[in-house]
């Protein structure tokens, strides 16, 4: 069982948890990610390691409540624990060598670039932090990324915070005003990940792009994660998540993730109808 230090909503959406998990804790790198599952009930989530501290042996995710086991996990509290906790996963982010790179994030995105851009920084990398959101409400992780970079560039679906467009936007006028990255590294939603990858190919920056299928036992066994990447199929869980943008098969990794949304939207009114009574 794994002891829960700290559960606090960052936004309306989106919570950090602390845990106690020292042995992850002490081998957990950027990119890497957990598996964990709430209860003895519970289906086992993929969530990335959003920071670690090992001398205290405590390990941070960030999650957005999407569905049935995200909404359980926002209901734990200080004091409780967790069934499941393994890790880390995947394999990390490659980031020795490099000189100055833009980290592109989308939504909470965010929750998986920072801990890169926070490495890449403290290596002594020049980081250019592209961060996006829809609205200033989303916002997460700012302080964080202005403490990780040389430059942040704030951008907002309705403008309420930092500048109106979209984060292709910022990378492209960054890149024209003569700005010349190492490698690109963008992560967020499937569809902002294409459109960083189009705008860089043509550019020809080398763009390294943290695919987030479904998965089942994260160690390659079950093959449900698989994606097609320079024509060849890659598990994410164990030849990822990160993959080089430009051979992604980003319009089939779309069509797959849709796969399972009847079943997800039934777990979820489960769920909320739980908590609900828990209420009540
Ligand atoms: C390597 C990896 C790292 C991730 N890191 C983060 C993170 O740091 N923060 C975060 O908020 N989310 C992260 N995710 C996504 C997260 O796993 C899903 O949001 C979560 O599983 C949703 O579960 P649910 O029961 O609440 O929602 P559900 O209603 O079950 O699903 C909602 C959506 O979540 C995704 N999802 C559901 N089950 C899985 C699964 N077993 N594996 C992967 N995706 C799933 C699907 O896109 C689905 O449509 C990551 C996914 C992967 C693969
Ligand atoms: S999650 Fe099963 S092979 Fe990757």
């Amino acid at each position: 069982m794994f002891e829960i230090l700290q559960n606090e909503p960052l936004n309306p959406t989106v919570f950090r948890m602390k845990v106690r998990a020292p042995r992850v804790a002490a081998k957990a790198l950027p990119g890497q990610f957990i598996i964990l599952r709430v209860d003895e009930e519970g289906e086992r989530i993929p969530l990335t390691v959003a920071d670690f501290d090992r001398e205290n042996g405590i390990v941070t995710i960030i999650y957005q409540l999407v569905g049935a086991t995200t909404i359980k996990l926002a209901h734990k509290k200080a004091g409780e624990f967790l069934q499941d906790f393994v890790g880390p996963l995947g394999t990390p982010t490659h980031t020795a060598g490099l000189k100055k790179v833009a980290v592109v994030g989308g939504g909470v995105g965010c929750a998986i670039a920072y801990p890169v851009a926070k490495r890449l920084h403290e290596q002594g990398c020049e980081v250019h932090s592209i961060i996006g959101f829809r609205c200033k409400d989303l916002v997460i992780l700012e302080k964080e990324f202005e403490a990780a970079s040389t430059l942040v560039k704030k951008m907002s679906d309705d403008g309420t915070w930092g500048a109106k467009g979209l984060v292709t936007d910022a990378l492209k006028e960054l890149i024209e005003s003569g700005e010349k990255y190492d490698q690109v590294i963008a992560i967020g939603p499937l569809i902002m990940m294409k459109f960083v990858c189009k705008l860089t190919k043509e550019y020809g920056i080398k763009t390294v792009v943290s695919m987030n299928p479904i998965m089942i036992d994260g160690t390659g066994m079950c093959g449900c994660c698989r994606l097609t990447v320079g024509g060849e199929t890659k598990f994410a869980c164990v030849d990822g998540p990160d993959f080089d943008g430009h051979l992604v098969d980003f319009d089939e990794a779309m069509q797959r993730s849709g796969a399972y949304k009847e079943f997800e939207a039934h777990a979820r009114e489960e769920a909320c109808n739980l908590f609900a009574k828990e209420v009540i």
